[in-house]
């Protein structure tokens, strides 16, 4: 049993992982035993992040831009170079665009997909030798994409080509979950529903939460960093091993309550 959640000896790759939820997310790989790399579009923000995450455990900064193809390969090259093995990567970096759909831009499209659907493919095409050798049929290696409920169900959010990339991404890991079961490695979404970072900031005003927000949530609270980081460990962990092609949401009940 104790050792049930542990991550002790596991490599991990989290995206956008020096902020916001993937910082979360990093924070509890490394709590339960993980050597963990991050990623951030600012080399000084990555490299700041990944110092404070040292007095947890190791934690590597891969400062790098996923908007582009090349650039999402030479990560995979760099992290590979850095930490050798591969056992879990987690698919966080997103980006999102909101307007009125009248006025909504054809270029709110392109960059969206990008980083939300291709970028997470190409880092399982790239990694997928280091994937496939960590694991094994008792303890597989873990590729978790963070979704969305906008992607699950109509939020009104205005956030037109966000939602359709979240669904398309949830699509995209039951496609991987049945064609990498057979190599050991799981692949599942985890669903957040509204949790506090710079992507829902336009929903607070000074720490005060939108009310209509907090009615729209049964559970009538944001999400919690242990909430987010205690269901990604608990699906690296061996305890997760028999989980592969799921959608689970960490949301308060907006999915589903609704
Ligand atoms: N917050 C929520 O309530 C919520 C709900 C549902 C789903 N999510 C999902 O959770 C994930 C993290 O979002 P968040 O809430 O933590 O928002 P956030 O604070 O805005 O973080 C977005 C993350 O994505 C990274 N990123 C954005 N564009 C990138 C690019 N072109 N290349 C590389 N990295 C890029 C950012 O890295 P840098 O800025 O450091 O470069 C940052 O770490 C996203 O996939 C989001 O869709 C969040």
């Amino acid at each position: 049993m104790s050792d049930l959640f542990s991550l002790g000896g596991k490599s991990a790759l989290v995206t956008g992982g020096a902020q916001g939820l993937g910082r979360m997310i990093a924070e509890g790989l490394l709590r339960a035993g993980a050597t963990v790399a991050i990623t951030s579009r600012k080399t000084e923000i990555c490299e700041q992040a990944a110092a404070e995450m040292g007095s947890i455990g190791r934690c590597i900064p891969l400062p790098a831009d996923l908007s582009t193809a090349e650039a999402t390969v030479e990560l995979a090259q760099r992290y590979r170079e850095v930490a050798g093995q591969c056992n879990i990567l987690v698919n966080n970096a997103g980006r999102t665009w909101g307007g009125p759909v009248e006025s909504f831009p054809d270029k709110a499209w392109p960059g969206v997909m990008a980083v939300n659907v291709q970028t997470p493919f190409t880092l399982v095409r790239e990694l997928l030798p280091e994937l496939a050798a960590a694991g094994t049929e008792l303890d597989p290696a873990r590729v978790i994409n963070i979704g969305s409920v906008a992607g699950i169900k109509p939020e009104k959010l205005q956030a037109y080509s966000y939602a359709a990339s979240k669904a398309a991404l949830h699509m995209l890991t039951r496609d991987l979950a049945g064609d990498l079961a057979a190599r050991n490695i799981t692949v599942n979404a985890v669903i957040p529903g509204y949790f506090p970072t710079k992507m829902t900031a336009h929903m607070r005003d000074d720490d005060e939460v939108d009310s209509a927000l907090l009615a729209h949530i049964p559970l009538k609270r944001l999400g919690r960093p242990d909430d987010i980081a205690g269901l990604v460990i608990f699906l690296c962990s061996r305890a997760g091993s028999y989980i592969t092609g799921a959608q689970i949401p960490v949301d308060g009940g907006v999915v589903g309550c609704g």
